[in-house]
């Protein structure tokens, strides 16, 4: 009779784990066949994770794909692997640390002295991580965003030149419960849940970046996403799940994997007509409506401003 009852909550555990992963777990692929033949994609942080694989399908489409990623071993390994798995041997790496804004700028000078094209810029490169970056700011706050702010903005022209073109920015729905505190935000912090505030304000500053930068950007041509790739199992998340390490098994069995966690990044840097949803928040490769904090003009108007002031950019 026990073994009986156990069978069936099996069963039943099974069946639940069943339903929620094909209702809700499973994510939609990029369908779309578009050619990157002649395009050069940037990518930061593309030696692994979800940044690995979008850096296989977009090398897989015949664009030249450069990975912006602050370890040379690391990303050599995976140069040679998309590269294998493409049979597209211009797949390259280029240095660039985030948390140093001196290597975000060296890295925009030797790209664009290096490289004629920039047909796609993919903003992907994220820590959730407390410290301070090089510069003195939030190490999150200063990766996630700022770095990403200063080098879309030094290779803008570049973008506007080759476009129609794109920039993909990898947010996440962690933006819920960011806010944008501007006295506090770009502020190194302590503990565990502050790290984890930090990097939600992070996302949401990402999306509030791309809703301004397209704003910018009306006319040129050059578009703008913003992306959630759904909770994907990565280094990325084993760090924000640390506390749950013991159970760590079974929240796997609850993420996507990088191929699935790639999707709406591909989707956003391939799919032909969705130009007119420029500065717009994408997840399982279609429009979503961000959170209200995430869709306020004035803040992000502000936000570009603040960033543009700590970056010694304003006029
Ligand atoms: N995983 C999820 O569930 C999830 C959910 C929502 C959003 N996202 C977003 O997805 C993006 C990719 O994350 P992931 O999950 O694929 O994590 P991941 O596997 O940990 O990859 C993060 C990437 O960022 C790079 N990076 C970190 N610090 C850097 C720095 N200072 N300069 C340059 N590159 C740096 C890492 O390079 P190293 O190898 O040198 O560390 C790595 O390539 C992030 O923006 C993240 O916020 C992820």
């Amino acid at each position: 009779m026990a073994l009986m009852l156990a069978l069936s909550g099996l069963a039943l555990l099974g069946g639940l784990y069943l339903w929620l992963s094909y209702n809700f777990l499973k994510a939609p692929m990029c369908r779309n066949r578009t050619s990157l033949r002649g395009k050069t994609v940037l990518i930061t942080g593309g030696n692994k994770g979800i940044g690995e694989k979008t850096a296989l399908d977009l090398a897989q489409r015949g664009a030249r794909v450069i990975l912006a990623c602050r370890d040379k071993a690391r990303t050599e390994s995976a140069v040679s692997n998309i590269r294998r798995e493409s049979g597209n041997n211009e797949v390259l790496f280029m240095s660039l640390d985030l948390a140093d804004l001196s290597s975000v700028r060296a890295f925009a000078d030797e790209f664009l002295r290096s490289e004629p094209r920039l047909d796609i810029l993919i903003n992907n490169a994220g820590v959730s991580a407390g410290g301070r970056s090089a510069d003195g700011f939030n190490l999150t706050f200063q990766v996630n965003h700022l770095g990403h702010f200063l080098l879309t903005n030094l290779l803008l022209d570049r973008l506007k030149r080759c476009a129609p073109s794109r920039v993909v920015v990898v947010a996440s729905q962690a933006h819920r419960v960011g806010r944008i505190d501007f006295q506090n935000i770009h502020k190194p912090v302590d503990g565990l849940l502050k790290f984890y505030q930090a990097y939600c304000h992070s996302k949401l500053a990402n999306i509030l970046h791309t809703r301004e930068l397209a704003n910018r950007l009306e006319g040129t041509n050059v578009t703008c996403y913003a992306v959630h790739p759904g909770f994907v199992d990565t280094e990325l998340i084993h760090q924000f799940l640390i506390w749950c390490k013991p159970i760590l098994f079974l929240t796997r069995l609850f993420l996507r994997n990088p191929v699935e966690g790639a999707q709406t990044s591909i989707y956003c840097a391939t799919q032909e007509g969705i130009e007119m949803f420029s500065g717009h928040y994408f997840a399982n490769c279609k429009l979503q409506e961000p959170y209200p904090q995430a869709r306020n003009d004035a803040v992000a108007k502000k936000l570009w401003e603040f960033s543009e002031k700590l970056l010694g950019l304003a006029k």
